[in-house]
């Protein structure tokens, strides 16, 4: 907004460096300053006020605090900051904690502070906002759609088709759009093979190898300690809940199936997650707050595994509670040794009321993956699991990295 403020550029020197050598590094919010307003191009006028250590800005009808610290780390001035490389070139040990500008001013919508020494800081008051802890805990990093079956079923979300997906960067952020509001995305027309499967995942992003290998492909043969590898049913769950990162995306294709049942159950984990906390805050609280351990013993004579992963079963960004991951496998779950003695009957109760919103049958979108058809999954959100099924089924698949998903997504000009 060039010359939003131009007619008007006023300056604070508010002398209190007497004030900070006696209060230190003291936290009080006292209003000591001067309240100075300037005009602006909307109705409402905007204003900035000084406190002991932080400059409040009264920008867009909200009040933006922001620590004098923090305004000195996050210059943007060539000697602090390399835009060309997008990194920090300030030493922030070297800030001194008790710094203040001498001088404030609001000029064409920039914040222009002179700080100690003459250095010069500008930034504009649209960047401030934006990076703003106010706005960013009204905000959430991810936009959702959260659903049940027929929340998704109506919502018609075409699934990629191979020839176009594996040409075509606008079909490509399509998938990505629509993986990042439903946390499930289909390619449809795939070869069936482990080759098209590997190469359908790796347009999207990197593979993350583990120690299923780079690309799985399992049938019912018990051939790994784990209960995937058999015909039994399986009840929803989050994979690799055992590792201290667990996979962010997974990926999967039945190459083949000569038999009967083995539909793929999908279950959107934040949908019920966010049921609980509409419920029964307390039990959502807790969940979120309590680490709880998963552990994944495998002993064969090919495998030796011991992995382990310390979190709660819901994970929520502190500064706006956006629920970021769920962890729940029932199977893998290990000893509960680090809940309180007095709150594990608690914690009991707040597992039981988020599985019985898992369980809901309207929650249940069940889909039969047949030769072609590639999901998606957010392991971080989705839950899968299967019906028991007979004959022969042979799914093949792959981890990703949620990193590189994410930087993609971002590359296209996607939120995430
Ligand atoms: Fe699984």
């Amino acid at each position: 907004m060039p010359g939003m403020f131009g007619a008007f550029n006023r300056s604070l020197q508010p002398a209190l460096k007497r004030a900070r050598l006696l209060s230190g590094l003291r936290k009080t919010q006292t209003s000591w300053g001067h309240n100075v307003q300037f005009r602006g191009c909307s109705a409402t006028s905007d204003t900035f006020h000084s406190h002991e250590d932080s400059l409040v800005i009264h920008y867009g009808g909200t009040q933006l605090h922001f620590n004098y610290v923090w305004l000195r780390d996050h210059c943007r001035s060539a000697s602090s900051y390399n835009s060309d490389t997008n990194q920090r070139n300030l030493d922030t040990g070297s800030i001194d904690l008790t710094i203040r500008p001498e001088h404030t001013a609001v000029e064409d919508g920039h914040l222009v502070l002179t700080w100690p020494g003459g250095h010069v800081s500008t930034y504009s008051l649209s960047w401030l906002a934006e990076n703003s802890y106010e706005r960013k805990k009204h905000s959430v990093l991810q936009p959702r759609i959260l659903w049940n079956s027929d929340i998704y079923k109506n919502a018609n979300i075409p699934s990629a088709r191979w020839d176009t997906f594996m040409s075509c960067d606008d079909e490509l952020k399509k998938f990505l759009q629509n993986y990042l509001l439903y946390g499930i995305a289909f390619v449809e027309d795939v070869p069936a093979t482990v080759e098209a499967t590997e190469a359908v995942a790796q347009r999207v992003s990197l593979i993350r190898e583990t120690t299923y290998g780079r690309m799985w492909c399992f049938t019912s043969d018990f051939s790994r300690g784990d209960s995937a590898y058999s015909q039994l049913a399986l009840d929803r769950h989050t994979d690799t809940s055992y590792f201290q990162e667990p996979c962010g995306i997974q990926v999967f294709h039945c190459l083949k199936h000569d038999g009967t049942g083995g539909k793929t159950l999908l279950v959107d984990g934040f949908y019920a997650a966010e049921k609980l906390r509409q419920k029964s805050p307390e039990n959502f609280e807790l969940l979120s707050r309590v680490p709880i351990r998963h552990d994944y013993i495998e002993n064969t004579d090919k495998h030796q595994n011991h992995m382990t992963g310390i979190s709660p079963v819901l994970n929520v960004y502190p500064w706006n509670n956006e629920l970021y991951q769920i962890r729940y496998n029932n199977y893998d779950r290990s000893v509960i040794n680090t809940i309180p003695h007095g709150t594990v009957q608690r914690w009991y109760v707040a597992h039981r009321e988020l599985t019985k919103e898992l369980r809901r049958p309207e929650n249940e979108l069940w889909v039969k993956l047949s030769p072609g058809k590639v999901v998606f999954l957010d392991n971080w959100r989705i839950m899968h699991g299967r019906e028991s099924f007979t004959g022969s089924r042979q799914l093949c698949g792959c981890y990703l990295t949620r990193d590189d998903v994410l930087s993609t997504a971002r590359c296209f000009g996607l939120q995430a």
